[in-house]
């Protein structure tokens, strides 16, 4: 077992803010990741893909049309996936405007604007790997940008850095590449699977409706792969008495696009 530092948790409920702070902000932007800090709350998830040329960028969608105005700019070019766009095109066009007139002006980041961001704030990071059958090779191109971007020394991965994905091939890449990141499986597997999981996902962050407390007793029962118990995250929890709910269940953490509430819910539980 490679040897990790404890989550950076304290044994406390972890709020992780939804695409940044996306109730009020644009998803995914670095308003997104202002606001988080804003509201106090430590972690951030967002979404990652790559550009055409190669470029990754934070965007939760296949395509770009919902929190984008590339229909207006690129009004030929249906039905404006991700991977269609070049980097030049994607960071011309506005991520914040359909939020509301406030947030226009706000860009589709970069990863590594991104990560600068989350840096600069003080901000920890829970990365999903997003839609990795349209981008061979995904995973495998962020662990390379994380590791040339700083993100991969020890106290990132220690503390400040979890990657995720729905892919469970994409989290096998991730283990391989660099055992010392700590990773998350996005799923509720059959309790049967879960020990082939604990190979190599530290986490199950499962949808919350799928949720028993009798499941994450089962998760709690196995070891991961740096010898720690499994931890469980739910998602999406917007209802603060829910959030509450689930931590008297064992969350360990609760991903949500209300962390302002859930947190404020939370150390009142
Ligand atoms: O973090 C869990 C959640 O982000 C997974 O769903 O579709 O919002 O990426 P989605
Ligand atoms: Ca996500």
């Amino acid at each position: 077992a490679v040897p990790v530092a404890a989550a950076g948790h304290d044994g406390r409920v972890v709020t992780v803010a939804h695409r940044g702070a996306s109730h009020a902000a644009p998803e995914n932007t670095l308003a997104a990741v202002d606001l988080a800090r804003s509201l106090g709350i430590a972690w951030v998830e967002n979404d990652v893909q790559r550009t055409r040329d190669g470029t990754l960028v934070v965007l939760h969608d296949p395509t770009l049309a919902r929190t984008t105005d590339v229909e207006q700019k690129f009004p030929g070019r249906a039905p404006w996936k991700v991977g269609d766009f070049t980097w030049k095109e994607i960071s011309a066009l506005d991520a914040g405007a359909w939020k509301g007139p406030r947030w226009r002006g706000q860009r589709v980041p970069s990863l590594a604007q991104y990560l600068d961001r989350v840096e600069r704030t003080g901000r920890n990071l829970v990365l999903e790997v997003k839609q990795p059958q349209d981008h061979p090779g995904l995973a495998a191109d962020i662990v390379r940008t994380l590791r040339d971007l700083g993100w991969l020394d020890r106290a990132h991965v220690a503390r400040r850095l979890l990657v995720q994905s729905f892919d469970a091939g994409s989290i096998r890449t991730v283990h391989r590449l660099r055992p010392d990141v700590r990773t998350a499986f996005l799923g509720t597997p059959a309790v049967a699977d879960l020990p082939a999981y604990a190979r190599f996902t530290d986490q199950i962050n499962s949808l919350h409706t799928t949720l028993s407390p009798g499941y994450w007793a089962a998760v709690h029962a196995l070891t991961g792969p740096h010898g720690r118990r499994l931890e469980a995250y739910a998602w999406t929890v917007d209802d603060p008495a829910r959030a509450v709910t689930l931590a008297r269940w064992g969350a360990d953490g609760i991903i949500t696009n209300r962390p302002d509430l859930v947190a404020a819910a939370l150390r009142r539980a």
